[in-house]
């Protein structure tokens, strides 16, 4: 649609450069105003002429009946003027000739645009804390992270997505030396990430009643930062214990990340961006710490140094900032992370920005509220905490049930159940939007039936088999015959603009509900026109290539917020 959007905003721009001699918005700004009327009664497309009523000094009413007296424009069939809104009509002929030809030309391509070429796009998300397992908040960074990645790469930027890992900090000192007390190797090998955070539990139970554990456990971090060679070897090993648990979960996920240089690695690379700071003068001791004051913009100061020079969070963000930039020569950087860390995001990016970086405007953090499932158990092991495992585990066992008494005989079971499971909990939250705090049932987000990730994958699994039942499809003309192929045919070519939205407004959730919209007009098209035994070849062939259309759609648009695409459900 954005073809024909630009079509009609060059053809409006002349007719109303032709109606007055002041500035009126070119066809680029105009392209934008066209909006979809909620009730497809009234048009396809409109325009509203409110704010040409200034410069043009009349009524919008006037203006919008002027302009549908002489608008004509190839795909438009109509034009009618409707209390100061124009209302196009879009020629079948459109749906026929250029919207379904162009979905089945360009198939796995169709709704990539290039907009990004030449640019790179750094993404920072995920990044887990190592040594404990994922809770349920990590599902927003690791999902919304990879969505927007994802979307980039479909409008052509070269994207980086980097996992920096929080992987550096006092809890080693405490961990190793939990691990030195009461742990041995084969319980690490046995126990994973549990075991390990059950010594780390125990660690801080027990310093409660013995402080020395603490100066202890400073202590082997200080070795650690000395680069003993001993407790590098333990935190390494602690460390792929971690990344063998996470992969899992990514692994559910389908997302692969080209970094995973963590917070350790800028170990050696922030004492010249202090340094920097120092000389520019924007360091302040407080109370023994360094800071930089940030009262003039209504921020509280940011920490670079504790009283005892060991860095902070913000430290290594402002060097891992300026590494990125000097490594990928980025055009964006994004951070996603939950909203509890936007004032530490907004301090730093400011630090950046007194230092004379450039760049700083490049920098974007991207919040999310936080999340909250009901129906699945709290691990009492983790401090109550809700891990996403569990909460992916209860989902696939609830839709392993459903599909036993559904589908019985199909192969893959287990495979499908785990997809359509996880499916459904990422669907679910990302269809409100990322910045509102969510809270759902678990057994609302499973419904096959409701706007949910089921529905939306059951939907393209029905397209599926209607193309295998169907076999080869014939050639012949195309031929429309009824009010729900135009409306699913316009639906399909809402696609472009609706990743581009998702994009620039970081935004998952409009790719989402645009899947719902194709799931509706698709079923509505299923249940009203027949296919396979449709009245005529030609229009059996033609819903055949509506079908296949959809499967397309739907097929690049749902790996976008995450979600697989099994054949059959
Ligand atoms: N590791 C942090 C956490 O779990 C998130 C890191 C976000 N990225 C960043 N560059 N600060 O809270």
């Amino acid at each position: 649609m954005l073809k024909l959007k630009q079509r009609i905003a060059e053809t409006l721009a002349e007719t109303l450069a032709s109606m007055t001699p002041e500035p009126v918005p070119a066809a680029d700004e105009l392209a934008t105003l066209l909006e979809y009327p909620p009730n497809s009664n009234m048009g396809d497309l409109s325009l509203p002429c409110f704010r040409f009523a200034k410069v043009m000094r009349k009524a919008p009413k006037m203006i919008a009946e002027q302009i549908a007296a002489t608008f004509t424009c190839q795909g438009v069939a109509s034009v009618s003027a409707i209390n100061g809104y124009l209302n196009f009509k879009i020629d079948p002929a459109y749906y026929a000739t250029s919207v379904l030809p162009e979905i089945l030309e360009k198939g796995a391509d169709y709704g990539k645009l290039n907009i990004g070429e030449g640019k790179t796009v750094v993404l920072d998300y995920s990044s887990p804390n190592i040594c404990k397992p994922f809770h349920i908040g990590h599902l927003g960074t690791t999902v919304i992270g990879h969505s927007i990645r994802l979307t980039h790469e479909f409008m052509g930027y070269n994207c980086i997505g980097i996992n920096y890992l929080g992987d550096w900090g006092t809890q080693f000192g405490k961990l190793i030396t939990a691990y030195r007390k009461w742990g041995s190797k084969e319980e690490v090998e046995k126990g994973g990430i549990d075991y390990l955070v059950d010594i780390y539990v125990r660690f801080h139970a027990e310093a409660e009643n013995d402080p020395t554990l603490n100066d202890l456990a400073r202590y082997e971090f200080h070795k650690m930062e000395e680069g003993d060679e001993e407790n590098i070897a333990l935190w390494n090993w602690f460390k792929e214990i971690s990344l063998e648990e996470y992969e899992k979960t990514y692994r559910q996920l389908g997302i692969t990340f080209d970094s995973y240089l963590g917070e350790s690695f800028y170990t050696d690379k922030m004492p010249a961006q202090v340094q920097k700071l120092r000389e520019m003068n924007l360091l302040k001791i407080d109370d023994g710490a360094s800071i930089v004051d940030l009262e003039a913009y209504k921020l509280p100061p940011c920490l670079i140094l504790k009283r005892d020079g060991s860095t902070l969070y913000p430290t290594r963000d402002i060097a891992a900032a300026v590494y990125r930039k000097e490594t990928y020569d980025f055009d964006k950087c994004i951070y996603v992370t939950a909203n509890q860390q936007s004032l530490h995001f907004a301090q730093w990016f400011k630090v950046v920005e007194l230092m004379g970086y450039d760049w700083h405007d490049q920098l974007v953090h991207v919040p999310y509220g936080t999340i909250s499932v009901e129906g699945v158990k709290l691990s009492t092991r983790h401090g109550n905490m809700l891990l996403l495992r569990d909460v992916f585990a209860a989902a696939i066992d609830k839709v392993s049930e459903i599909m036993a008494t559904k589908s019985p005989d199909l192969p893959d079971r287990d495979k499908v159940a785990e997809e359509v499971g996880v499916g459904a909990v990422i669907f679910y939250y990302l269809l409100g939007g990322i910045g509102k705090d969510s809270s759902f049932v678990m057994s609302d987000a499973l419904s096959f039936e409701g706007n949910t990730g089921p529905y939306a994958q059951y939907t393209y699994a029905r397209t599926c088999s209607i193309l295998d039942r169907a076999g080869e499809i014939g050639e012949g003309e195309i031929k429309l015959t009824a009010p729900e192929e135009c409306e699913l045919l316009k639906t399909l070519s809402r696609f472009s603009e609706c990743v581009l939205r998702a994009m620039k407004e970081y935004e998952p959730s409009n790719i989402t509900r645009y899947i719902l919209d194709v799931a509706a007009a698709f079923n509505r098209f299923y249940h009203e026109c027949p296919i396979l035994s449709a009245e005529s070849e030609e229009v059996k062939n033609t819903r055949l290539l509506l079908t296949k259309a959809t499967n397309t759609v739907l097929g690049n648009a749902l790996p976008l917020i995450c979600l697989k695409t099994p054949r059959k459900i």
